[in-house]
Order: structure tokens, then C-alpha cells, then sequence
């Protein structure tokens, strides 16, 4: 069994926590809200909006997470991992974590590129649109937010499952990595 000292520390347990419910939950409402018929008021009314001001503080949390991951640290893998299931769980970690500031990035630039766009919200505020207006790099911008928010989500199902593996197949030996972020 994992000792309490290979824990992650608390706020890096408490910011993953916060990020993959944020993340899950705007994948779900991206998905949702692009399928909707432009007739539904609710559309433009409130979720794009509301996508918008939690895709930027999602970005936020990223960055705080990053600063603290850099300051405290990451504990050692449990001695029971097999070589293949280290390598593969810290190319999908780097993956996520790379992929996690690069989506909401390219949401921003979308939105800011757009000539039609109705602005970024966060909260009451409206957020500057740095980038001049120009509908061909808002395509490309597009492309990319939806492709790499979709292949986070591939990475999300590959680490859940992983961690499950871990505390259900592999019970015995030395691999509950789950333990270690709860
Ligand atoms: C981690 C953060 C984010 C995630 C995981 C995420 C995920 C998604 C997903 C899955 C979609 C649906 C794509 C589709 O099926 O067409 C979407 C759409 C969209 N996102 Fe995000 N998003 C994030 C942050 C942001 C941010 C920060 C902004 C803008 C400031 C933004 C703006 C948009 C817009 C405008 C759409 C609709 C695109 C369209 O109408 O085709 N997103 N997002
Ligand atoms: C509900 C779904 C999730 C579960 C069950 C889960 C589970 C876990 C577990 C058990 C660990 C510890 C792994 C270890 O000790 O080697 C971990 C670490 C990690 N998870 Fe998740 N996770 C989830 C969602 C996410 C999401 C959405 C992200 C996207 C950013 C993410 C990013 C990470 C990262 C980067 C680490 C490595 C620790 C760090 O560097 O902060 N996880 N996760």
C-alpha cells in the first residue's frame, strides 16, 4: 500500500480535482452547446458566454497548477509500476498538462479573432480581444480548439482508465496511484 508521505500535496490534489471537473465539464458544454440550432436562445444567450468565462479561468487554474507542481514537486511512481506503465502515464501526464493551457488559448484566439465575435466575458469583465479581427485565422484557430479539445478528451479516458487498472487489476502489488491524488 502507498504511505501517506507518496501522496501528491494537498493543493496539487485540490487543483487537479478543480481542473478535471472544469475541464470534463466544458467538454461537455462545448459539445452541447455547438450542437444546438442557432434558433435556441440559450445558445449565444448564456452558454457560449458561460463556456467562455470557464474555459478562462480553467486556463487560470492551469497556470497555478503549473507554478505549483514546479514548487513542490511530483512524489516518486509507486515501486510497483512496470517500466511501460511509468513511461506511458508521464507521456499522457505532459500530454494533458500541455494540451490543457493550449486549448483554452485557442478558444481565446477563436473568439478574438472573429469578426463577429461578441467579445470574452470573465465574470462581469470583459476581456481585451488582442488579435486583429481576421476570419480565415478564426478558422484555423477554431480547427485547432475543437481537434486538441477532443484529443484531451481521448488522453482524459486513457489516464481514468489507467488509474483504474491500477487500483482494481493490479491489487498486490505497489500501484494504487489513485490513493495518491485523493
Ligand atoms: C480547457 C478549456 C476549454 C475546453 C476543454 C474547451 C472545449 C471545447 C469543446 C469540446 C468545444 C466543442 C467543439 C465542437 O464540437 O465543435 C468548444 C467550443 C467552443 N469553445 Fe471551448 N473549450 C475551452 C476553453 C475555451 C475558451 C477559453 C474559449 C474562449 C475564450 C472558448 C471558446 C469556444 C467557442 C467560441 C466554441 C464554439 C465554437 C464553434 O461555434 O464552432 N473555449 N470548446
Ligand atoms: C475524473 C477524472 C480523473 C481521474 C480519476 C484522475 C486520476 C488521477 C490520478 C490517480 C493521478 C495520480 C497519478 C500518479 O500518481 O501517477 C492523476 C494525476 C494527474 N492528472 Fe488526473 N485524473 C482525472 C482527470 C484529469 C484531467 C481532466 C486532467 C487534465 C488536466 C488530469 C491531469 C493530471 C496530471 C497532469 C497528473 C499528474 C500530476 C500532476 O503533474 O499534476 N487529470 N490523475
Amino acid at each position: 500500500m502507498n504511505q501517506r508521505s507518496d501522496r501528491y500535496p494537498l493543493p496539487m490534489r485540490l487543483l487537479h480535482w478543480m481542473r478535471a471537473t472544469l475541464i470534463l465539464a466544458l467538454i461537455a458544454l462545448g459539445w452541447a452547446m455547438t450542437a444546438l440550432p442557432d434558433s435556441i436562445a440559450a445558445k449565444f444567450e448564456w452558454m457560449y458566454p458561460v463556456h467562455k468565462e470557464f474555459g478562462v479561468l480553467a486556463f487560470m487554474t492551469g497556470a497555478i497548477a503549473l507554478f505549483v507542481r514546479h514548487r513542490s514537486g511530483v512524489p516518486p511512481h509507486p515501486g510497483g509500476l512496470a517500466r511501460w506503465e511509468t513511461t506511458l502515464s508521464t507521456i499522457v501526464q505532459y500530454a494533458m498538462l500541455a494540451l490543457a493551457m493550449v486549448v483554452p488559448l485557442m478558444g481565446y484566439g477563436m473568439s478574438s479573432s472573429f469578426s463577429q465575435s461578441d467579445g470574452v466575458p470573465f465574470f462581469g469583465l470583459e476581456l481585451p480581444e488582442l488579435l486583429p479581427k481576421n476570419d480565415h485565422a478564426f478558422a484555423i484557430f477554431a480547427w485547432a480548439h475543437k481537434t486538441l479539445a477532443y484529443t484531451l478528451l481521448v488522453l482524459i479516458a486513457l489516464h481514468v482508465l489507467g488509474a483504474l487498472k491500477h487500483r482494481f487489476l493490479d491489487r498486490g502489488r505497489d500501484a494504487d496511484v489513485l490513493a495518491r491524488m485523493l
